[in-house]
């Protein structure tokens, strides 16, 4: 028993017998993480979590802030004073007491500014992608899905009752023999900017087979807000079908707009249905008013300085052009993600180390998370990155660039 803590007594004042000290019980349910974990290690795929203190000297190639909002004092203003004024959380589902004004204000200027009727905010993208197919398919719906999509519409195809038909990469032929074979509803479901490759749906030629077929198409934007058309107003607006009503798009706040959250944006009557069956919007509790006041700040600012936008872009383009004349093999980039391939795990792991080592943070995808099992750095370019970052990059990750 400890020296400071006063003895249990019983109900006749005396002191109660110490309690035996907790043992842990051995478990064996959890051995067989054991085997997992050194499978992992065998196959130099082990995930480690690395505390971000809150200045660091690293330049920052792996985030998502793509356009340096996320700690522009208007943004953390905007999150703080929202805090103040609403409170640390939002008390509750949105359907009980978790909506506020401020979360109806970011809804109408994001969906105006986007060009869609009506958006919903929820507490991630991810959340946003559950929720938007799950609500908008049921049994006897075919979801086609590009083979590249992030994993939350994957995850959400999941959840569905709908059976769900994973076709080639960027392949509106293979989405319209896919339609052909079907009869009744169906939903058509891709990334704008895929994530792992930062390459771009091809948006009109899915519209208009989805079009041709009487289907629905359902776009994550998460990469293509804030980078894409104009003034950043996402892949959508960039390929004439904001505002489409056949067209629903999903985005996250937590890229560009430098916060946290998510939004399904579509017709009034989508999100008036998504408010009444989807379950991860209902039965989650809604986004804490800080962040829905830092995306907010974020909107409007991006508003004013639309120039950010195709900074964005002009950075990714700048760090690939300088990284394949260099001899690396990198994606082209049509937004903000720069793809760069790596020999094997445990080569991209090493690289990444290394850049580290050097100064440069950059992301390291492998398999589970590539579809195709091949190894990448990712790099994330910034509005905000200065042309001496760049140079100091692209240096670096030559430097470091394995030899085979
Ligand atoms: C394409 C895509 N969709 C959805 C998400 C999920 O967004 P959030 O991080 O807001 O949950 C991400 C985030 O990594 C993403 O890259």
């Amino acid at each position: 028993m400890p020296q400071d803590s006063a003895p249990t007594l019983l109900r006749d004042g005396s002191p109660a017998a110490p309690a035996e000290p907790r043992r842990p019980a051995h478990g064996a349910a959890f051995d067989w993480l054991d085997e997992a974990r050194d499978e992992r290690r065998r196959a130099g795929l082990v995930r480690t979590l690395r505390p971000r203190p809150a200045d660091h000297p690293l330049l920052d190639l792996a985030g998502n802030d793509y356009l340096g909002l996320a700690r522009h004092p208007e943004v953390t203003h905007g999150a703080a004073a929202a805090a103040q004024r609403w409170g640390a959380g939002a008390t509750g589902s949105r359907l009980v007491t978790g909506s506020t004004e401020l979360h109806a204000r970011l809804e109408s200027e994001l969906a105006a500014f986007c060009g869609f009727e009506a958006a919903l905010v929820l507490s991630s993208g991810y959340t946003a992608n559950l929720a938007a197919v799950t609500a908008l398919t049921a049994a006897g719906t075919l979801v086609v899905s590009d083979a590249g999509n992030h994993a939350s519409l994957i995850d959400g195809c999941r959840l569905s009752r709908a059976r769900t038909q994973v076709v080639p990469h960027a392949d509106p032929e293979a989405v319209r023999a896919a339609l052909n074979g079907h009869d009744g509803r169906a939903l058509a479901v891709t990334d704008s900017v895929f994530s792992v490759d930062g390459d771009a749906a091809p948006l009109p030629a899915l519209a208009e087979v989805c079009r041709t077929r009487g289907a629905a198409l359902l776009v994550d934007d998460a990469h293509g807000l804030g980078v894409l058309g104009e003034g950043g107003r996402g892949a959508l607006w960039a390929a004439g079908l904001a505002g489409d009503g056949d067209v629903v798009t999903t985005v996250t706040l937590s890229k560009s707009l430098g916060s946290q959250g998510g939004a399904v944006l579509g017709p009034a009557r989508v999100i008036e249905h998504l408010v009444n069956t989807a379950r991860s919007f209902i039965f989650d509790t809604g986004l804490a008013p800080a962040a829905a006041g830092g995306a907010l700040a974020a909107l409007r600012l991006l508003g004013r300085e639309p120039e950010r936008a195709a900074r964005a872009g002009q950075v990714a383009r700048k760090l690939h052009d300088r990284l394949t004349a260099a001899g690396l093999a990198a994606v082209r980039p049509d937004a903000a993600v720069v793809s760069v391939r790596a020999p094997s795990p445990e080569a991209a792991v090493g690289w990444a180390a290394d850049c580290r080592a050097a100064g440069l943070v950059v992301g390291c995808f492998r398999p589970p998370s590539v579809p195709d099992g091949i190894s990448r750095l990712r790099l994330t370019a910034r509005a905000d990155l200065t042309d001496d970052q760049i140079d100091t990059a692209v240096g670096t990750i030559l430097a470091t660039a394995p030899t085979d």
